[in-house]
């Protein structure tokens, strides 16, 4: 039996022919904690847009496993993800409000800038490391600016992210947890002086997601921990998701040699070829609710109360949904994959991501086109987020 907690030999490395078993011979797999994982496209869908039935609430789950009133449990019993109405809606509104066009619109000059400064960096290197040097240094600088965090004192929030994000694992050891928690305190220290200061000298609420927390009023205002929080959480989610977008994307495409040249060729491809490296190797590939009532799947009642895990990474390979599912179709459309979920709690950053993933993937493919990884590649070994922690590249 497939266990989250201990998942079989090579998974890492390549989960799908496991994935494919649970989707056609355990739709609904129990897990010996008593929570339960389901990967068909069709029920992953249900169970996003349904959130009468399945809810977002984490604090029966989080309770136990970080400690009630730890910080860990403050951070993610308070960001939005793990909430539903009327946080979620409050929350939800006031950051949607702030990825509008005109600001997605005003990053895009600057992301440009940045990639192709990374890009010209890489220039006298044989050697690169893509991770480190490219696909783990766009997004913090994205995310920094979004918040308005000053250049100099972005250094630490790659550590934090991956140590709150991390926690989230199935399996944890006591030194991540401790980790854990010492990020999310750190983390809310250090945001102190940037609120402090941001209070002090608003900026443009149109564009300033951080600004436009702050100016909640009358029954949408936001306490204290929920600001902070969110801050945190928008911070750490639009990161090592959009680090994995980027890397896995530049590993699939060395693999398919074929449909790199083609996408060099035909650069209008870039846009449909995102989200089919969003679907084929989904950055998160993990997702949760709770059922709020008894609820049925495939003649098995779920009873209320239990923890659903949502297995992304299975439903994006669901032949009932995709045709060719393991082909890797740069021109694939539609491809209504979950990798940013589904339902109410789509992800916000989206357009974002898709923005951040069209420019560096499109803009290194035409700059390095014959670009090879090496052999030290590295996964990050981790279930819920699918990534490399080390990508080393020749570029000649
Ligand atoms: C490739 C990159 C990304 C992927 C794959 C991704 C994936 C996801 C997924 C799967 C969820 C839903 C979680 C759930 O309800 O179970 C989510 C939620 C969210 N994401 Fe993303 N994300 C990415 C980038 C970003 C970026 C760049 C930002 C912001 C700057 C962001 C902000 C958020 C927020 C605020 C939520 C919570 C939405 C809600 O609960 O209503 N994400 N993301």
């Amino acid at each position: 039996m497939f266990d989250l907690t201990a998942p079989p030999d090579g998974f890492h490395q390549d989960p799908y022919p496991f994935y494919r078993a649970l989707r056609e011979e355990t739709p609904v797999c129990w897990q010996p904690d008593g929570t339960v994982l389901l990967s068909r496209h069709a029920d992953l869908d249900e169970v996003y847009r349904d959130t009468n039935r399945f809810i977002s609430d984490k604090k029966a789950v989080f309770g136990p496993k970080f400690g009630v009133g730890s910080p860990l449990y403050e951070h993610h019993t308070t960001s939005l993800v793990f909430n539903d109405p009327p946080l979620h809606t409050r929350v939800r509104r006031v950051m949607v409000g702030a990825m509008n066009p005109r600001a997605l619109a005003q990053m895009e000059p600057g992301l440009i800038a940045l990639v192709d400064d990374l890009l010209d960096q890489m220039a006298d290197k044989v050697q690169t490391e893509l991770i480190a040097d490219f696909a783990g240094a766009i997004p913090i600088e994205v995310i920094g600016n979004l918040l308005g965090i000053p250049r100099d004192e972005r250094g630490q929030l790659r550590d934090w992210s991956l140590a709150i994000l991390g926690a989230l694992e199935p399996r944890l050891t006591e030194e991540q947890m401790a980790r854990g928690h010492r990020a999310v305190s750190d983390f809310k220290a250090f945001l102190r002086h940037i609120i402090e200061d941001r209070a002090a000298s608003p900026r443009d609420p149109e564009t300033d997601v951080l600004t436009r927390l702050m100016q909640t009023e009358g029954e949408q205002r936001l306490t204290e921990v929920e600001l902070y929080q969110n801050c945190i959480f928008i911070l750490n989610a639009g990161h090592e998701t959009t680090t994995n977008l980027i890397g896995n994307a530049l590993a699939l495409l060395d693999r398919h040699r074929d449909k790199r040249d083609r996408l060099i060729a035909n650069p209008g491809l870039i846009d449909t070829a995102v989200d089919e490296f969003l679907r084929m190797e989904s950055p998160n590939q993990l997702g949760n609710r709770l059922a709020a009532t008894d609820v049925e799947f495939h003649g098995e009642t779920i009873p209320a109360g239990t923890d659903i895990h949502l297995c992304i990474g299975a439903a994006n390979r669901d032949p009932r949904q995709f045709d060719d599912p393991d082909d890797l179709r740069l021109d694939r459309r539609p491809n209504k994959h979950h990798a940013f979920a589904g339902g109410p709690h789509t992800c916000v950053g989206l357009t974002l991501a898709r923005m951040e993933g069209r420019i560096a993937v499109g803009r290194f493919v035409d700059r390095y086109p014959n670009y090879t990884i090496g052999a030290g590649a590295v996964r990050g070994g981790r279930l819920r987020f699918r990534g490399f922690a080390h990508l080393p590249a020749r570029l000649d």
